[in-house]
């Protein structure tokens, strides 16, 4: 198998998109992740999985918490924008922090999850994350999909 067929094969699985983002010693970090899935009930536990080549790989690590935004159809511009490097990436996009740790989430998203690190594992390239959620608010609205490279709505 090459990696191509590999990363082919995985496009063909359509998921939600989140941005997942943490403030550590005064400076922003995020990005956009689709590997995004619930994991748990008791605890409540979440899991994102980060490549470590992103910036924002170790503050995740070391902030020891993190909100999650489940996008909503429309934030589109949003998910591109928070895929690019750099803390410039939040600028004009309507960022809060969170009620409950104050981590932040971006305004609009369908969803919101206030999450602590619970447990952090290497797996190749990546780090598996999972959070275990301290508060989660819903909102109106549509999820935003992402399969075959392209944005999707349902239906
Ligand atoms: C739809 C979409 C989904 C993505 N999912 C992930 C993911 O699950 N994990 C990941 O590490 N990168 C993912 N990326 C890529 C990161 O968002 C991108 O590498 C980002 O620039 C990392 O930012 P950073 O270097 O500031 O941390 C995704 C990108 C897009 C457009």
């Amino acid at each position: 198998m090459t990696p191509e067929e590999f990363k082919e094969a995985l496009a063909s699985w359509a998921t939600g998109v989140t941005v997942v983002a943490t403030e550590w010693e005064g400076h922003r970090y995020g990005l956009t992740a689709s590997s995004f899935t619930s994991v748990s009930l008791t605890p409540p536990l979440v899991l994102i999985c980060v490549d470590r080549r992103a910036e924002s790989c170790e503050a995740l690590l070391r902030a020891g918490s993190f909100g999650v935004s489940i996008l909503a159809l429309g934030q589109e511009a949003a998910a591109m924008q928070m895929a690019r490097s750099g803390e410039q990436k939040f600028e004009g996009l309507p960022f809060e922090p969170g009620p409950t740790l104050g981590q932040p989430l971006l305004r609009g998203a369908l969803a919101h999850l206030e999450c602590r690190t619970f447990r952090a594992d290497d797996a190749g390239d990546h780090v598996l994350l999972l959070g275990e959620v301290h508060a989660a608010r819903t909102h109106e609205g549509s999820p935003l999909l992402y399969a075959r490279r392209r944005f999707h709505g349902l239906g």
